[in-house]
């Protein structure tokens, strides 16, 4: 089994939070395990938690819609959620949630090893820049330790609010330029300095 497998399984019987107890399947993530883009949701609504499977219903629809607009099909990429667990009512997820979900995520990316990390919305964005907003630096890359982190509004954002999905797209539209400029340089490159190419 390999050892993305096996932390399936592992998330699959956890029960080191609450919303263990109302969820009907752990949402682990899947995707390829050689991804270079790697992209964090939030948490599995009603569809994701019947299914088991992240982004299922109309925001994922709307993910899959714009992975195909630069040439990607979900198998390509990897997606997760900062939480695994549907909490009740869709609330959001609580600070201490999050903490106890983490381990789950950072194992994920310690086993795929991703060269950009796509932030999905504000939870997965204050994970790595807390003290940033996402309406400030949304489609701006960062790098930091050879990662490219590069936050996007979430694509639910853009089924509530009509005037988003214009600024969604756009910023979608760049991370295929965004890959191919940090798979030019050597990785020492990356780990040294924020890239003046960006
Ligand atoms: N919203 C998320 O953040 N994640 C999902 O998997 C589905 C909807």
């Amino acid at each position: 089994m390999s050892a993305l497998a096996q932390l399936y399984q592992d998330i699959v019987a956890c029960r080191d939070c609450d919303l263990a107890k109302g969820r009907t399947k752990a949402v682990p993530g899947e995707g390829a395990e050689d991804a270079d883009l790697f992209f964090i949701g939030e948490g599995p609504g009603w569809h994701e938690d019947q299914q088991g499977r992240p982004f299922v219903g109309p925001a994922g629809q709307f993910l899959d819609q714009l992975l195909a607009s630069v040439g990607l099909r979900r198998e390509e990429v990897y997606i997760a959620n900062v939480i695994k667990c549907r909490p009740p009512q869709n609330r959001e997820p609580l600070p201490a949630e999050i903490q106890t979900c983490r381990k789950w995520l950072d194992r994920q990316i310690d086993l795929i090893q991703p060269r950009m990390i796509v932030t999905l919305g504000r939870h997965s964005l204050s994970l790595y820049f807390p003290a940033e907003s996402i309406g400030k630096i949304h489609g701006k890359p960062r790098q930091v330790d050879g990662v490219i982190y590069y936050p996007m509004y979430h694509p639910a954002a853009a089924l509530h609010q009509g005037s988003l999905r214009g600024t969604i797209e756009m910023d979608m539209l760049r991370i295929p330029q965004i890959l191919a400029q940090c798979k030019e340089l050597p990785q020492n490159v990356l780990e040294d300095r924020q890239l003046s190419l960006f």
